[in-house]
């Protein structure tokens, strides 16, 4: 292949000097990750949000279409629209659309229909998966493996704020088509997640819940003990 063809730029790697260190550093902190459903009204700055969105940006995507939107909401009149629809679509799912196995699941996350985290919150990120490529400079419009590159970009956006201290919430209420309409987006752009963030509230607390053992989720080769 000639050069002109595949301008390759040179790497430029993050290079720590004692990568254990890092690694466990970086563990310390997302151990720490909860989710959190009871935020202070404390201010967030834009500059911290823009800074943890930025970071979801530099997730890796299906043939780099970077096929994901970060609505940010902080205005009060369109939290309440977004609580409203959510507290609609979650009397449906608690009262009518999950199985009960579903429910027997949430008991000990104790959650329910009532999300008045989406008004105390200062932040929503509203996440879109977008379906397809608006660049005027792409060379087609297409997108691919969005769910999996979606679902990076966010992962990266709880981690910078786990970094930052702030706390996230990974709300679904399904359907979210609701968002869609009133933060006005195009038909192509599918809501995926909602996230508030903000700081968490002195009095919050979390469900009493553990996680697996390293043992219990990595396997070395086939299986057969090292
Ligand atoms: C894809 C996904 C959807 C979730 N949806 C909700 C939700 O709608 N409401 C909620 O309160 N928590 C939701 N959660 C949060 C989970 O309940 C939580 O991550 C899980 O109980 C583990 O707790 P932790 O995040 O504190 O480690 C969701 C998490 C994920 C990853």
């Amino acid at each position: 292949m000639s050069q002109d063809s595949s301008p390759n730029l040179s790497f430029e790697p993050w290079a720590p000097k004692d990568p254990d260190k890092a690694a466990d550093q970086f563990h310390e902190i997302m151990k720490k990750r909860r989710s959190i459903r009871m935020f202070s009204s404390a201010a967030v700055d834009r500059s911290l949000i823009e800074s943890i969105v930025a970071t979801a940006g530099t997730a890796p995507s299906g043939a780099n279409k970077q096929p994901w939107r970060f609505v940010v909401v902080d205005d009060p009149e369109l939290k309440r629209q977004i609580r409203e629809g959510a507290e609609e679509e979650e009397r449906l799912f608690y009262g009518t659309r999950a199985s009960e196995d579903w429910l027997r699941d949430l008991e000990i996350i104790g959650t329910d229909q009532n999300k008045p985290f989406l008004e105390e919150a200062p932040w929503l990120v509203v996440v879109f998966k977008v379906m397809k490529d608006d660049r005027e400079e792409a060379i087609s419009d297409r997108v691919y493996y969005v769910n999996e590159s979606v679902g990076i970009a966010v992962g990266f956006l709880l981690a910078a704020a786990q970094q930052a201290g702030l706390a996230t919430l990974t709300h679904t209420p399904s359907p979210m088509q609701f968002l869609g309409s009133i933060l006005n987006r195009p038909d192509y752009e599918r809501p995926y997640m909602l996230i508030p963030i903000g700081w968490p509230a002195d009095s919050a607390t979390v469900p009493n819940i553990q996680r697996k053992k390293l043992s219990e989720i990595m396997v070395y080769n086939q299986g057969a003990e090292q």
